[in-house]
Protein backbone atom coordinates (compact mmCIF):
# COMPACT_ATOMS: atom_id res chain seq x y z
CA UNK A 1 0.00 0.00 0.00
CA UNK A 2 1.23 3.30 1.03
CA UNK A 3 4.43 4.16 -1.19
CA UNK A 4 4.14 7.95 -0.83
CA UNK A 5 2.56 11.40 -2.00
CA UNK A 6 5.57 11.58 -4.65
CA UNK A 7 5.17 7.96 -6.09
CA UNK A 8 2.91 9.06 -8.64
CA UNK A 9 5.14 11.07 -10.48
CA UNK A 10 5.17 8.37 -13.05
CA UNK A 11 2.53 9.39 -14.85
CA UNK A 12 4.68 12.23 -16.53
CA UNK A 13 6.61 10.05 -18.47
CA UNK A 14 3.35 7.86 -19.02
CA UNK A 15 2.06 7.10 -22.11
CA UNK A 16 -1.95 6.04 -21.61
CA UNK A 17 -3.85 3.47 -24.13
CA UNK A 18 -7.60 4.02 -23.56
CA UNK A 19 -9.93 0.93 -23.36
CA UNK A 20 -13.79 1.32 -24.20
CA UNK A 21 -14.47 -2.45 -23.32
CA UNK A 22 -17.66 -3.68 -25.09
CA UNK A 23 -15.88 -2.48 -28.40
CA UNK A 24 -11.76 -3.95 -27.74
CA UNK A 25 -12.09 -7.35 -28.05
CA UNK A 26 -14.54 -10.43 -27.89
CA UNK A 27 -13.06 -13.16 -25.86
CA UNK A 28 -16.20 -15.32 -25.23
CA UNK A 29 -17.64 -15.27 -28.49
CA UNK A 30 -20.63 -13.53 -27.44
CA UNK A 31 -20.40 -10.06 -29.99
CA UNK A 32 -19.34 -7.79 -26.67
CA UNK A 33 -15.85 -6.78 -26.10
CA UNK A 34 -14.63 -7.91 -22.64
CA UNK A 35 -11.79 -8.83 -20.14
CA UNK A 36 -10.74 -11.96 -21.60
CA UNK A 37 -10.10 -9.93 -24.88
CA UNK A 38 -8.23 -7.47 -22.95
CA UNK A 39 -6.41 -10.14 -21.80
CA UNK A 40 -5.07 -11.22 -25.02
CA UNK A 41 -4.38 -7.81 -26.19
CA UNK A 42 -2.22 -6.15 -23.47
CA UNK A 43 1.30 -7.50 -25.16
CA UNK A 44 -0.36 -5.32 -28.27
CA UNK A 45 -0.98 -2.27 -25.93
CA UNK A 46 2.62 -2.81 -24.50
CA UNK A 47 4.19 -3.46 -28.32
CA UNK A 48 2.52 0.49 -28.65
CA UNK A 49 4.55 1.81 -26.36
CA UNK A 50 1.86 2.92 -23.76
CA UNK A 51 2.88 2.43 -19.88
CA UNK A 52 -0.68 2.69 -18.64
CA UNK A 53 -4.28 1.92 -19.62
CA UNK A 54 -7.56 3.41 -18.32
CA UNK A 55 -10.53 1.27 -18.10
CA UNK A 56 -14.13 3.73 -19.43
CA UNK A 57 -16.64 2.08 -16.67
CA UNK A 58 -16.32 -1.52 -16.22
CA UNK A 59 -19.08 -1.81 -13.93
CA UNK A 60 -22.52 -3.48 -13.74
CA UNK A 61 -24.50 -1.02 -15.69
CA UNK A 62 -28.15 -0.67 -17.54
CA UNK A 63 -26.38 0.98 -20.06
CA UNK A 64 -28.36 4.26 -20.58
CA UNK A 65 -25.42 5.98 -21.15
CA UNK A 66 -23.00 2.74 -21.81
CA UNK A 67 -21.01 2.14 -18.63
CA UNK A 68 -21.71 6.02 -16.95
CA UNK A 69 -24.95 4.95 -15.25
CA UNK A 70 -23.30 2.23 -12.71
CA UNK A 71 -25.89 0.14 -10.55
CA UNK A 72 -22.84 -1.43 -8.81
CA UNK A 73 -19.24 0.35 -7.98
CA UNK A 74 -17.74 -2.57 -6.41
CA UNK A 75 -18.17 -5.26 -9.02
CA UNK A 76 -17.58 -6.11 -12.84
CA UNK A 77 -20.55 -5.96 -15.54
CA UNK A 78 -20.98 -9.25 -15.94
CA UNK A 79 -20.40 -8.51 -19.78
CA UNK A 80 -17.29 -8.01 -19.49
CA UNK A 81 -16.06 -11.04 -17.19
CA UNK A 82 -16.20 -10.38 -13.05
CA UNK A 83 -13.54 -9.48 -10.46
CA UNK A 84 -11.46 -12.34 -10.71
CA UNK A 85 -10.74 -11.81 -14.46
CA UNK A 86 -10.47 -8.24 -13.90
CA UNK A 87 -7.92 -8.82 -11.27
CA UNK A 88 -5.86 -11.44 -13.30
CA UNK A 89 -6.09 -8.30 -16.32
CA UNK A 90 -4.82 -6.17 -13.66
CA UNK A 91 -2.05 -8.79 -12.62
CA UNK A 92 -0.63 -9.19 -16.31
CA UNK A 93 -0.54 -5.31 -16.89
CA UNK A 94 1.47 -4.57 -14.09
CA UNK A 95 3.86 -7.76 -14.92
CA UNK A 96 3.99 -6.18 -18.17
CA UNK A 97 4.78 -2.46 -17.17
CA UNK A 98 2.08 -1.32 -17.08
CA UNK A 99 -0.35 0.48 -14.75
CA UNK A 100 -3.79 0.47 -14.97
CA UNK A 101 -6.63 3.35 -14.07
CA UNK A 102 -9.96 3.20 -13.65
CA UNK A 103 -13.27 5.88 -14.42
CA UNK A 104 -14.60 7.11 -11.06
CA UNK A 105 -18.19 8.47 -11.88
CA UNK A 106 -19.62 10.33 -8.90
CA UNK A 107 -21.64 12.64 -9.95
CA UNK A 108 -24.45 10.35 -10.18
CA UNK A 109 -25.60 6.90 -10.15
CA UNK A 110 -27.84 4.89 -11.95
CA UNK A 111 -31.50 5.19 -11.04
CA UNK A 112 -31.08 1.40 -10.93
CA UNK A 113 -28.48 1.65 -8.02
CA UNK A 114 -29.92 0.02 -4.57
CA UNK A 115 -29.44 3.57 -2.98
CA UNK A 116 -31.46 5.45 -5.79
CA UNK A 117 -33.70 2.08 -5.18
CA UNK A 118 -34.09 2.94 -1.73
CA UNK A 119 -34.51 6.69 -1.95
CA UNK A 120 -37.29 6.99 -4.74
CA UNK A 121 -39.79 5.43 -1.64
CA UNK A 122 -39.89 8.13 0.52
CA UNK A 123 -38.15 10.94 2.26
CA UNK A 124 -37.87 8.86 5.51
CA UNK A 125 -35.06 5.92 4.85
CA UNK A 126 -31.48 6.00 5.33
CA UNK A 127 -30.73 7.10 1.78
CA UNK A 128 -33.61 9.75 1.41
CA UNK A 129 -31.08 12.36 0.92
CA UNK A 130 -28.24 10.42 -1.23
CA UNK A 131 -29.74 12.35 -4.19
CA UNK A 132 -31.25 16.06 -5.40
CA UNK A 133 -34.85 15.89 -4.56
CA UNK A 134 -37.10 19.03 -4.74
CA UNK A 135 -40.80 19.66 -4.52
CA UNK A 136 -40.57 21.58 -7.38
CA UNK A 137 -38.07 21.66 -10.15
CA UNK A 138 -35.76 24.75 -11.49
CA UNK A 139 -35.24 25.55 -14.76
CA UNK A 140 -32.21 23.41 -15.81
CA UNK A 141 -31.89 21.55 -18.62
CA UNK A 142 -30.26 17.98 -18.63
CA UNK A 143 -26.99 17.43 -21.15
CA UNK A 144 -29.27 13.99 -22.19
CA UNK A 145 -32.41 15.01 -22.36
CA UNK A 146 -34.74 17.28 -21.90
CA UNK A 147 -35.23 19.14 -18.52
CA UNK A 148 -33.07 18.02 -15.63
CA UNK A 149 -35.86 17.18 -13.47
CA UNK A 150 -38.00 13.89 -13.18
CA UNK A 151 -40.59 13.42 -11.33
CA UNK A 152 -41.52 9.77 -8.87
CA UNK A 153 -45.05 9.45 -8.04
CA UNK A 154 -43.68 7.14 -5.40
CA UNK A 155 -42.07 9.94 -3.14
CA UNK A 156 -44.51 12.98 -4.80
CA UNK A 157 -41.19 14.62 -5.63
CA UNK A 158 -38.59 15.57 -8.30
CA UNK A 159 -35.07 14.49 -8.79
CA UNK A 160 -32.09 16.33 -10.83
CA UNK A 161 -29.91 14.47 -13.61
CA UNK A 162 -27.41 16.84 -15.48
CA UNK A 163 -27.33 13.92 -17.82
CA UNK A 164 -29.95 11.45 -18.97
CA UNK A 165 -33.00 10.33 -16.95
CA UNK A 166 -31.61 7.25 -15.90
CA UNK A 167 -28.63 9.20 -14.29
CA UNK A 168 -29.50 10.59 -11.00
CA UNK A 169 -27.25 13.06 -9.63
CA UNK A 170 -25.64 12.36 -6.41
CA UNK A 171 -26.12 14.41 -3.38
CA UNK A 172 -22.25 14.96 -2.64
CA UNK A 173 -22.97 17.68 0.05
CA UNK A 174 -24.69 14.57 2.26
CA UNK A 175 -21.16 13.81 3.78
CA UNK A 176 -22.83 10.16 4.19
CA UNK A 177 -22.63 10.18 -0.01
CA UNK A 178 -18.77 11.52 0.33
CA UNK A 179 -18.16 8.47 2.61
CA UNK A 180 -19.44 5.85 0.07
CA UNK A 181 -17.38 7.58 -2.18
CA UNK A 182 -13.85 6.63 -0.48
CA UNK A 183 -15.17 3.32 0.12
CA UNK A 184 -15.33 3.05 -3.67
CA UNK A 185 -11.80 4.46 -3.92
CA UNK A 186 -10.86 2.15 -1.23
CA UNK A 187 -12.07 -0.92 -3.09
CA UNK A 188 -10.11 -0.16 -5.92
CA UNK A 189 -6.67 0.84 -4.51
CA UNK A 190 -6.86 -1.76 -2.16
CA UNK A 191 -7.34 -4.50 -5.12
CA UNK A 192 -4.03 -2.75 -6.49
CA UNK A 193 -5.37 -0.22 -9.16
CA UNK A 194 -3.00 2.92 -10.35
CA UNK A 195 -5.82 5.75 -10.02
CA UNK A 196 -8.80 7.18 -11.31
CA UNK A 197 -10.14 9.12 -14.22
CA UNK A 198 -12.97 10.92 -12.53
CA UNK A 199 -16.20 11.67 -14.56
CA UNK A 200 -17.53 15.71 -14.82
CA UNK A 201 -15.67 16.01 -11.79
CA UNK A 202 -16.12 19.66 -11.69
CA UNK A 203 -19.97 19.08 -11.39
CA UNK A 204 -20.44 17.38 -8.30
CA UNK A 205 -21.00 20.32 -6.10
CA UNK A 206 -24.29 22.51 -6.81
CA UNK A 207 -25.04 25.66 -5.61
CA UNK A 208 -27.08 25.96 -2.61
CA UNK A 209 -30.24 26.12 -2.99
CA UNK A 210 -29.89 25.50 -6.63
CA UNK A 211 -31.22 28.55 -8.57
CA UNK A 212 -32.38 28.85 -11.51
CA UNK A 213 -29.62 29.18 -14.87
CA UNK A 214 -29.73 32.66 -16.58
CA UNK A 215 -29.48 33.38 -20.36
CA UNK A 216 -30.45 32.48 -24.06
CA UNK A 217 -29.25 28.47 -23.77
CA UNK A 218 -30.61 26.68 -21.38
CA UNK A 219 -28.23 24.56 -20.63
CA UNK A 220 -24.98 27.02 -20.52
CA UNK A 221 -26.99 29.37 -18.55
CA UNK A 222 -27.83 26.51 -15.99
CA UNK A 223 -23.75 25.39 -15.81
CA UNK A 224 -22.84 28.28 -13.79
CA UNK A 225 -24.90 26.75 -10.62
CA UNK A 226 -23.02 23.87 -11.01
CA UNK A 227 -19.42 23.63 -12.44
CA UNK A 228 -16.94 24.22 -10.01
CA UNK A 229 -19.43 24.56 -7.69
CA UNK A 230 -18.85 25.97 -4.01
CA UNK A 231 -17.59 23.17 -1.97
CA UNK A 232 -16.16 21.11 -4.96
CA UNK A 233 -12.27 21.42 -3.69
CA UNK A 234 -13.39 20.83 -0.09
CA UNK A 235 -14.93 17.55 -1.53
CA UNK A 236 -12.03 17.27 -3.73
CA UNK A 237 -9.54 17.32 -0.72
CA UNK A 238 -11.36 14.82 1.31
CA UNK A 239 -10.61 12.35 -1.41
CA UNK A 240 -7.24 12.99 -2.71
CA UNK A 241 -6.12 12.20 1.01
CA UNK A 242 -7.76 8.49 0.11
CA UNK A 243 -5.52 8.78 -2.65
CA UNK A 244 -2.59 9.86 -1.47
CA UNK A 245 -2.11 6.93 1.15
CA UNK A 246 -1.26 4.99 -2.32
CA UNK A 247 -0.05 7.33 -4.70
CA UNK A 248 -2.77 6.66 -6.77
CA UNK A 249 -3.36 8.83 -9.72
CA UNK A 250 -6.24 11.22 -10.50
CA UNK A 251 -7.20 12.99 -13.27
CA UNK A 252 -10.14 15.17 -13.73
CA UNK A 253 -12.69 15.19 -16.23
CA UNK A 254 -13.82 18.72 -16.91
CA UNK A 255 -16.75 19.59 -19.28
CA UNK A 256 -15.92 22.82 -20.65
CA UNK A 257 -13.03 24.03 -18.10
CA UNK A 258 -11.06 26.81 -18.66
CA UNK A 259 -6.92 26.60 -18.26
CA UNK A 260 -7.34 28.98 -15.25
CA UNK A 261 -10.57 27.17 -13.59
CA UNK A 262 -8.39 23.75 -14.04
CA UNK A 263 -5.39 25.48 -12.12
CA UNK A 264 -7.06 25.37 -9.24
CA UNK A 265 -7.99 21.43 -9.27
CA UNK A 266 -4.18 21.31 -10.62
CA UNK A 267 -2.27 23.51 -8.16
CA UNK A 268 -1.98 25.90 -4.83
CA UNK A 269 -3.81 24.62 -2.07
CA UNK A 270 -6.94 23.07 -3.31
CA UNK A 271 -4.81 20.66 -5.35
CA UNK A 272 -6.75 17.24 -6.25
CA UNK A 273 -5.76 16.30 -9.65
CA UNK A 274 -3.18 15.85 -11.05
CA UNK A 275 -4.01 16.49 -14.47
CA UNK A 276 -7.17 17.59 -16.12
CA UNK A 277 -8.90 17.01 -19.69
CA UNK A 278 -9.12 20.03 -21.70
CA UNK A 279 -11.77 20.55 -23.83
CA UNK A 280 -11.02 23.33 -26.01
CA UNK A 281 -8.83 22.07 -28.35
CA UNK A 282 -12.16 20.05 -29.16
CA UNK A 283 -13.63 23.24 -30.73
CA UNK A 284 -11.20 23.26 -34.09
CA UNK A 285 -14.54 22.11 -35.61
CA UNK A 286 -17.09 23.72 -33.43
CA UNK A 287 -17.71 22.15 -29.91
CA UNK A 288 -21.43 21.79 -31.09
CA UNK A 289 -21.06 19.64 -34.36
CA UNK A 290 -24.56 18.32 -33.42
CA UNK A 291 -26.30 21.36 -34.51
CA UNK A 292 -23.96 23.24 -35.87
CA UNK A 293 -20.84 22.04 -37.83
CA UNK A 294 -17.97 24.34 -39.05
CA UNK A 295 -15.09 23.40 -40.94
CA UNK A 296 -12.00 22.39 -39.52
CA UNK A 297 -9.87 25.05 -38.45
CA UNK A 298 -5.59 24.59 -37.97
CA UNK A 299 -5.42 28.05 -36.14
CA UNK A 300 -8.06 26.77 -33.86
CA UNK A 301 -6.56 23.94 -33.01
CA UNK A 302 -3.39 25.37 -32.64
CA UNK A 303 -4.92 28.12 -30.54
CA UNK A 304 -6.00 26.13 -28.10
CA UNK A 305 -3.03 23.73 -27.83
CA UNK A 306 -0.74 26.43 -27.03
CA UNK A 307 -2.96 28.02 -24.24
CA UNK A 308 -3.01 25.19 -22.47
CA UNK A 309 1.27 24.30 -23.12
CA UNK A 310 1.78 28.29 -22.18
CA UNK A 311 -1.02 28.60 -18.98
CA UNK A 312 -0.36 25.20 -17.35
CA UNK A 313 3.45 25.56 -17.97
CA UNK A 314 5.82 24.89 -14.96
CA UNK A 315 1.93 25.19 -12.83
CA UNK A 316 1.06 21.83 -13.32
CA UNK A 317 0.79 18.95 -15.92
CA UNK A 318 -0.98 18.58 -19.10
CA UNK A 319 -2.74 15.77 -20.16
CA UNK A 320 -2.99 15.17 -24.01
CA UNK A 321 -6.00 13.69 -26.21
CA UNK A 322 -7.03 13.86 -29.48
CA UNK A 323 -9.75 11.38 -29.73
CA UNK A 324 -11.72 9.43 -26.55
CA UNK A 325 -15.01 7.87 -26.60
CA UNK A 326 -17.31 10.89 -26.47
CA UNK A 327 -16.06 12.68 -30.13
CA UNK A 328 -16.21 11.27 -33.73
CA UNK A 329 -12.91 10.20 -35.04
CA UNK A 330 -10.01 13.00 -35.51
CA UNK A 331 -9.03 11.82 -38.81
CA UNK A 332 -12.63 12.32 -39.86
CA UNK A 333 -12.53 15.75 -38.64
CA UNK A 334 -8.82 17.27 -39.04
CA UNK A 335 -8.09 14.56 -41.38
CA UNK A 336 -8.44 13.31 -44.96
CA UNK A 337 -9.81 10.04 -46.11
CA UNK A 338 -7.54 10.62 -49.66
CA UNK A 339 -4.28 11.17 -47.48
CA UNK A 340 -5.86 8.86 -44.74
CA UNK A 341 -2.13 7.50 -43.62
CA UNK A 342 -0.12 10.69 -43.86
CA UNK A 343 -3.10 12.84 -41.74
CA UNK A 344 -3.41 9.68 -38.92
CA UNK A 345 0.50 10.55 -38.67
CA UNK A 346 0.34 14.49 -38.91
CA UNK A 347 -2.49 14.25 -36.26
CA UNK A 348 -0.07 12.12 -34.07
CA UNK A 349 2.75 13.70 -34.40
CA UNK A 350 0.69 17.34 -33.17
CA UNK A 351 -0.27 16.40 -30.14
CA UNK A 352 2.27 13.18 -28.90
CA UNK A 353 5.42 15.68 -28.93
CA UNK A 354 3.52 18.63 -26.49
CA UNK A 355 4.36 18.32 -23.47
CA UNK A 356 2.07 16.75 -21.22
CA UNK A 357 1.11 12.71 -21.13
CA UNK A 358 -0.89 11.22 -24.22
CA UNK A 359 -3.69 9.41 -24.51
CA UNK A 360 -4.51 6.88 -26.82
CA UNK A 361 -7.82 6.17 -27.47
CA UNK A 362 -8.41 2.84 -29.00
CA UNK A 363 -8.48 2.83 -32.42
CA UNK A 364 -6.80 6.28 -33.30
CA UNK A 365 -3.48 4.41 -33.32
CA UNK A 366 -4.90 3.31 -37.01
CA UNK A 367 -6.61 5.77 -38.12
CA UNK A 368 -10.47 4.52 -37.76
CA UNK A 369 -13.07 6.73 -39.36
CA UNK A 370 -16.45 8.06 -38.44
CA UNK A 371 -19.80 5.44 -39.58
CA UNK A 372 -22.42 6.95 -41.57
CA UNK A 373 -25.47 4.93 -40.42
CA UNK A 374 -28.86 5.27 -42.94
CA UNK A 375 -30.82 5.66 -40.30
CA UNK A 376 -31.40 7.54 -36.66
CA UNK A 377 -32.78 4.25 -35.37
CA UNK A 378 -29.57 2.32 -36.38
CA UNK A 379 -27.60 4.97 -33.56
CA UNK A 380 -27.48 3.74 -29.88
CA UNK A 381 -26.22 6.39 -28.14
CA UNK A 382 -27.98 8.30 -25.88
CA UNK A 383 -26.86 11.92 -26.84
CA UNK A 384 -26.87 11.28 -30.81
CA UNK A 385 -30.79 10.42 -30.39
CA UNK A 386 -30.78 13.28 -27.76
CA UNK A 387 -29.27 15.66 -30.16
CA UNK A 388 -31.24 14.67 -33.48
CA UNK A 389 -34.34 15.33 -31.58
CA UNK A 390 -33.12 18.47 -30.29
CA UNK A 391 -31.68 20.34 -33.23
CA UNK A 392 -32.14 21.04 -36.70
CA UNK A 393 -35.97 20.25 -36.54
CA UNK A 394 -36.67 22.62 -39.23
CA UNK A 395 -34.03 21.09 -41.61
CA UNK A 396 -34.62 17.91 -44.07
CA UNK A 397 -33.85 14.46 -43.32
CA UNK A 398 -30.64 14.34 -44.52
CA UNK A 399 -29.12 17.41 -43.26
CA UNK A 400 -30.11 16.25 -40.16
CA UNK A 401 -28.78 12.71 -40.39
CA UNK A 402 -25.29 14.52 -41.63
CA UNK A 403 -25.20 16.19 -37.85
CA UNK A 404 -25.00 12.77 -36.85
CA UNK A 405 -22.93 11.75 -39.21
CA UNK A 406 -19.84 13.84 -38.10
CA UNK A 407 -20.84 14.01 -34.15
CA UNK A 408 -21.69 11.14 -33.13
CA UNK A 409 -20.09 9.46 -30.01
CA UNK A 410 -21.54 6.49 -32.02
CA UNK A 411 -18.61 6.67 -34.49
CA UNK A 412 -15.94 6.33 -31.92
CA UNK A 413 -17.57 3.22 -30.03
CA UNK A 414 -17.73 0.96 -33.37
CA UNK A 415 -15.78 -2.38 -32.92
CA UNK A 416 -12.35 -2.10 -33.14
CA UNK A 417 -10.61 -3.26 -36.38
CA UNK A 418 -7.86 -6.13 -35.96
CA UNK A 419 -8.20 -7.59 -39.04
CA UNK A 420 -9.85 -8.46 -42.32
CA UNK A 421 -11.78 -11.16 -41.35
CA UNK A 422 -14.98 -11.09 -40.71
CA UNK A 423 -16.14 -8.60 -38.29
CA UNK A 424 -13.01 -7.29 -38.30
CA UNK A 425 -11.66 -9.68 -36.18
CA UNK A 426 -13.59 -8.00 -33.18
CA UNK A 427 -15.79 -11.29 -32.51
CA UNK A 428 -16.94 -14.62 -34.53
CA UNK A 429 -20.57 -13.99 -33.56
CA UNK A 430 -22.92 -11.03 -34.17
CA UNK A 431 -21.19 -7.91 -32.82
CA UNK A 432 -23.30 -5.85 -30.39
CA UNK A 433 -22.40 -3.21 -33.19
CA UNK A 434 -21.77 -2.33 -36.51
CA UNK A 435 -18.16 -2.60 -37.99
CA UNK A 436 -17.13 0.20 -39.70
CA UNK A 437 -16.98 -1.01 -43.28
CA UNK A 438 -13.84 0.32 -44.16
CA UNK A 439 -12.09 -2.93 -42.00
CA UNK A 440 -10.56 -4.49 -44.88
CA UNK A 441 -8.34 -1.64 -45.56
CA UNK A 442 -7.99 0.26 -42.16
CA UNK A 443 -6.90 -2.70 -39.58
CA UNK A 444 -4.22 -3.30 -37.33
CA UNK A 445 -2.79 -6.59 -39.04
CA UNK A 446 -2.32 -4.55 -42.18
CA UNK A 447 -0.62 -1.84 -40.37
CA UNK A 448 1.47 -3.97 -38.46
CA UNK A 449 3.26 -5.22 -42.16
CA UNK A 450 3.14 -2.01 -43.47
CA UNK A 451 6.56 0.16 -43.09
CA UNK A 452 4.98 4.22 -42.33
CA UNK A 453 1.43 2.76 -41.56
CA UNK A 454 -0.03 4.64 -38.97
CA UNK A 455 0.43 2.20 -36.70
CA UNK A 456 3.95 2.31 -36.55
CA UNK A 457 4.28 5.66 -36.88
CA UNK A 458 2.60 5.98 -33.64
CA UNK A 459 5.36 3.76 -32.15
CA UNK A 460 7.99 5.41 -33.37
CA UNK A 461 6.51 8.56 -32.06
CA UNK A 462 6.35 6.82 -29.04
CA UNK A 463 9.66 5.70 -28.71
CA UNK A 464 11.62 8.76 -29.40
CA UNK A 465 9.24 10.70 -26.87
CA UNK A 466 10.08 7.97 -24.26
CA UNK A 467 13.53 8.17 -25.02
CA UNK A 468 14.55 11.93 -24.35
CA UNK A 469 14.02 13.79 -21.63
CA UNK A 470 13.54 17.06 -23.82
CA UNK A 471 10.19 15.79 -25.06
CA UNK A 472 9.17 14.64 -21.89
CA UNK A 473 10.35 17.64 -19.86
CA UNK A 474 11.73 20.07 -21.79
CA UNK A 475 10.04 23.68 -23.18
CA UNK A 476 7.52 24.32 -25.03
CA UNK A 477 7.32 27.33 -28.10
CA UNK A 478 5.00 27.38 -31.20
CA UNK A 479 5.94 28.81 -34.20
CA UNK A 480 4.26 30.65 -37.29
CA UNK A 481 1.30 30.79 -35.33
CA UNK A 482 -0.86 32.43 -38.15
CA UNK A 483 0.06 29.79 -40.53
CA UNK A 484 -3.49 28.49 -41.71
CA UNK A 485 -1.65 24.71 -42.65
CA UNK A 486 1.25 24.23 -40.42
CA UNK A 487 1.86 23.42 -37.11
CA UNK A 488 5.42 24.16 -35.92
CA UNK A 489 6.36 24.02 -32.19
CA UNK A 490 9.74 23.19 -30.49
CA UNK A 491 10.82 21.34 -27.50
CA UNK A 492 14.28 22.69 -25.86
CA UNK A 493 16.39 21.85 -23.45
CA UNK A 494 19.65 23.09 -22.82
CA UNK A 495 21.06 23.39 -26.22
CA UNK A 496 18.74 20.56 -27.44
CA UNK A 497 15.59 21.30 -29.31
CA UNK A 498 13.09 19.17 -31.33
CA UNK A 499 11.84 20.51 -33.92
CA UNK A 500 8.08 19.19 -34.96
CA UNK A 501 6.21 20.34 -38.12
CA UNK A 502 3.41 19.35 -39.37
CA UNK A 503 1.30 20.14 -42.39
CA UNK A 504 -2.31 20.18 -42.65
CA UNK A 505 -2.83 20.94 -46.23
CA UNK A 506 -4.11 18.28 -48.81
CA UNK A 507 -1.06 19.54 -50.91
CA UNK A 508 2.36 20.27 -51.33
CA UNK A 509 2.74 23.82 -50.00
CA UNK A 510 6.42 25.81 -49.37
CA UNK A 511 7.33 26.56 -45.95
CA UNK A 512 9.75 29.27 -45.18
CA UNK A 513 10.83 28.37 -41.65
CA UNK A 514 11.09 31.31 -39.11
CA UNK A 515 14.64 32.87 -39.29
CA UNK A 516 16.23 31.68 -36.08
CA UNK A 517 16.18 28.02 -37.73
CA UNK A 518 17.66 28.77 -41.09
CA UNK A 519 21.19 27.09 -41.64
CA UNK A 520 20.75 24.81 -38.04
CA UNK A 521 21.73 21.57 -38.51
CA UNK A 522 19.14 18.98 -37.43
CA UNK A 523 18.90 15.10 -38.09
CA UNK A 524 15.73 13.98 -39.55
CA UNK A 525 14.05 11.53 -36.59
CA UNK A 526 10.75 10.75 -37.99
CA UNK A 527 8.73 11.52 -41.19
CA UNK A 528 6.08 9.86 -42.72
CA UNK A 529 7.07 10.36 -46.27
CA UNK A 530 9.83 8.02 -45.78
CA UNK A 531 9.97 7.54 -49.34
CA UNK A 532 10.50 10.81 -50.14
CA UNK A 533 12.94 12.01 -46.79
CA UNK A 534 15.92 10.35 -45.20
CA UNK A 535 15.53 9.19 -42.02
CA UNK A 536 17.73 9.56 -40.08
CA UNK A 537 19.56 11.79 -42.35
CA UNK A 538 21.62 15.55 -41.24
CA UNK A 539 19.43 18.18 -42.57
CA UNK A 540 20.92 21.57 -42.25
CA UNK A 541 17.32 23.96 -42.71
CA UNK A 542 17.62 25.71 -45.79
CA UNK A 543 17.30 29.25 -46.10
CA UNK A 544 14.89 28.99 -49.13
CA UNK A 545 12.59 27.18 -47.05
CA UNK A 546 11.13 23.83 -47.16
CA UNK A 547 8.21 22.18 -49.99
CA UNK A 548 6.12 20.34 -47.37
CA UNK A 549 4.09 17.25 -49.11
CA UNK A 550 0.42 16.80 -48.15
CA UNK A 551 0.04 16.36 -44.07
CA UNK A 552 3.56 15.84 -43.99
CA UNK A 553 5.26 15.71 -40.67
CA UNK A 554 8.72 15.93 -39.50
CA UNK A 555 10.38 15.76 -36.49
CA UNK A 556 14.03 17.10 -36.06
CA UNK A 557 16.63 16.98 -33.59
CA UNK A 558 19.21 20.19 -33.18
CA UNK A 559 21.83 19.54 -31.27
CA UNK A 560 23.14 23.30 -31.14
CA UNK A 561 20.18 25.02 -31.35
CA UNK A 562 19.69 27.99 -28.40
CA UNK A 563 15.63 29.59 -28.46
CA UNK A 564 16.12 32.95 -29.32
CA UNK A 565 12.61 35.05 -28.35
C1 LIG B 1 -18.49 12.13 -19.35
C2 LIG B 1 -18.23 10.85 -20.09
C3 LIG B 1 -19.38 10.57 -21.00
C4 LIG B 1 -20.62 10.43 -20.18
C5 LIG B 1 -20.85 11.65 -19.29
C6 LIG B 1 -21.88 11.38 -18.23
O1 LIG B 1 -18.51 13.23 -20.19
O2 LIG B 1 -17.01 10.92 -20.76
O3 LIG B 1 -19.17 9.44 -21.79
O4 LIG B 1 -21.72 10.26 -21.01
O5 LIG B 1 -19.68 12.03 -18.62
O6 LIG B 1 -21.40 10.45 -17.31
CA1 LIG C 1 -17.78 -11.15 -24.94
Amino acid sequence: MSSGIDSREWYKSAVFYQIWVRSFADGNHDGIGDLYGVYDKLEYIKSLGATAIWFNPLYPSPNADFGYDISDYCNIHPDFGDLEQFKKVLDKAHELGMKVIMDLVINHTSDEHPWFIESKKGKDNPYSDYYLWRDEPNNWDSLFEGEAWEYVPERGQYYLHLFAKKQPDLNMDNPKVREEVKKILRFWLDMGVDGFREDVINFISKREGLPNGIGFLPVIGSMMHYKDGPHIHEYLKEFREVCDEYGAVQIGEGPMTTARSALKYLSGDTKSMDMMFSFDHMMADCLFTEYMHRPFKLIKLKKALSKWQDKLNDKAWNSLYMENHDHPRVVSRYGSRKFHRESGCAIAAAYLFLKGTPFIYQGQEIGMTNIKLRSIDHYVDISSKNNYNKYNLNKDEATRLKRIHVSSRDSARTPMQWDDSENAGFTDAKPWFYVNNNYKEINVKKQEGEDGSILNFYRECIKLRQSNETLIFGDYYEYEKANPYVYMYTRTYGNEAFIIICSFAGESIPFILPKAFRGVRTRLMITNYADKRNKGEILTLPHSGLILYPYEALVLRAKTYTHKV
